[in-house]
């Protein structure tokens, strides 16, 4: 037997795209449950993005939980690319109309969306177990799940699969659904470490030897990654071999990398992945679930936040006028975001990795990099996609006429 409970919105997943869809749906007055089946320390703790795009923080803010991130994240407005021995500053901002991207860890983001969901006493459920979906084709759709044991079947009216690449959302309508997807044959070797940063700004460094990325989460705390191969072991990277190759791979005359205690290490696969379209019914796919990009380009967590906020347009519009208007076009408005950010990021990723042994990629990439610090017009393109396009950018500047 299982006890039925009625919401507006049912949000499967409390990660930022849940989460933040759980924030901007109540400042509308509508309501919904959140269900996460890992627990509320785990999803604290799990370090991934660094890196949040101006409009993200403006979201963010929106939902009232800006103060801490206005505090103690770090508004950046450029980064370093490393190539051939040389860095070369790109000028973010100015090349992105005065737009910046904050840097703070996606584990603060997530702390202060729960923090705000669980102080206003709304219903965010932690370590429910058997989540599954029912009746998406109908207009009563359903989340059925066990919470300490007991059973529970959640009525509502649309249901939000916020649960990441892994969850159950997807499989659930992927018979309807069309995937993308692209494999790379290398990974990242992520660390976070007890040192102040070498560098102010984030350092992205081709090198023969492999990428290497310079990142931070705050004064005193590096997050720094290398490239490795894709079934690398952690127990084969030992502290001294970790700084080691940092250390070759950003290697610059007259500057130093300091190295410290690593206080958290991880192997990140690598993959581009697209569903579309992005909804089945009354079950919309939003953020992770529907999409994956190479971290390389800074973006998952952006696109997650930025799926939401149409999603949110959406619900609301169809849960206060009954009009499906917006609900109809969700997949189709985040989609064009969503591939942009997939172009940009495999185009990141291609451009800094070592892709294999052939010296022709690697000419190809080292003048793609020269050519992006010294023309303004290629490192205006890098700047525009790094800080994020505004989500209704994609009107052509140039259309001669249409069919
Ligand atoms: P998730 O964060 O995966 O959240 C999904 C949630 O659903 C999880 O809490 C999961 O436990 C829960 N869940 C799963 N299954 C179920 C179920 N059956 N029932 C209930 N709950 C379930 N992005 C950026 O924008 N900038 C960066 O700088 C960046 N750097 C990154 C670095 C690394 C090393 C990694 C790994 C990722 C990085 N990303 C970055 C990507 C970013 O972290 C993700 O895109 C982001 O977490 C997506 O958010 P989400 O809410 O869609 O999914
Ligand atoms: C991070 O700080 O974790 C980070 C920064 C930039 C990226 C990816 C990850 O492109």
């Amino acid at each position: 037997m299982s006890r039925a409970i009625r919401t507006q919105v049912a949000i499967v997943g409390a990660g930022p795209a849940g989460l933040t869809l759980s924030c901007l749906l109540a400042k509308a007055g509508i309501e919904s449950v959140v269900l996460e089946n890992r627990s509320r320390s785990y999803v604290e703790a799990r370090i991934r993005a660094g890196v949040l795009e101006q409009g993200t923080a403006e979201v963010l803010e929106s939902v009232g939980v800006g103060e801490r991130m206005h505090r103690e994240g770090i508004v950046h407005h450029g980064i370093h690319l490393q190539f051939a021995g040389e860095r070369h500053r790109v000028p973010l901002s100015e090349l992105a109309d005065g737009r910046s991207i904050v840097v703070y860890g996606q584990t603060e983001v997530v702390k202060d969306l729960i923090k705000a969901r669980l102080d206003a006493g709304l219903p965010l459920r932690f370590e429910v177990a058997d989540v599954s979906v029912h009746d998406i084709e109908t207009d009563r759709p359903s989340v059925r799940f066990s919470d300490d044991g007991e059973r529970f079947e959640l009525v509502c009216e649309a249901i939000a699969g916020c649960d990441g690449f892994h969850g159950i959302c997807r499989p659930a309508i992927a018979a309807n659904l069309d995937t993308f997807s692209r494999e790379y044959p290398f990974a990242w070797l992520g660390i976070l470490a007890d040192v102040e940063p070498s560098s102010d700004e984030l350092v992205y460094a081709h090198h023969e030897r492999g990428f290497a990325l310079l990142s931070l989460r705050s004064p005193q705390r590096s997050r720094l990654y290398l490239q490795c191969g894709a079934d690398e072991r952690l127990e084969n990277w030992s502290d001294a071999r970790i700084w080691d190759e940092l250390q070759r791979r950003v290697a610059l005359e007259g500057w130093t990398l300091e190295e410290g205690a690593i206080l958290e290490r991880g192997i990140t696969g690598m993959r581009s992945f697209v569903t579309t379209p992005m909804q089945h019914g009354r079950l919309f796919l939003a953020g992770d679930a529907a999409h994956i990009v190479p971290p390389t380009g800074a973006k998952g967590l952006n696109l997650a936040v930025g799926d939401v906020t149409i999603l949110a347009d959406g619900l609301i519009e169809f849960l206060t006028t009954k009009s499906d208007v917006g609900l109809a076009d969700y997949s189709a408005r985040c989609l064009r975001r969503v591939w942009r950010a997939e172009q940009f990021s495999y185009w990141m990723t291609s451009t800094l990795h070592r892709l294999g042994d052939d010296p022709f990629d690697e000419q190809m990439q080292l003048s793609q990099l020269r050519y992006l610090v010294s023309s303004e017009a290629a490192a205006r393109s890098l700047a525009e996609n790094y800080v994020g396009l505004p989500v209704d950018h994609f009107a052509p500047w140039a259309a001669v006429g249409s069919a």
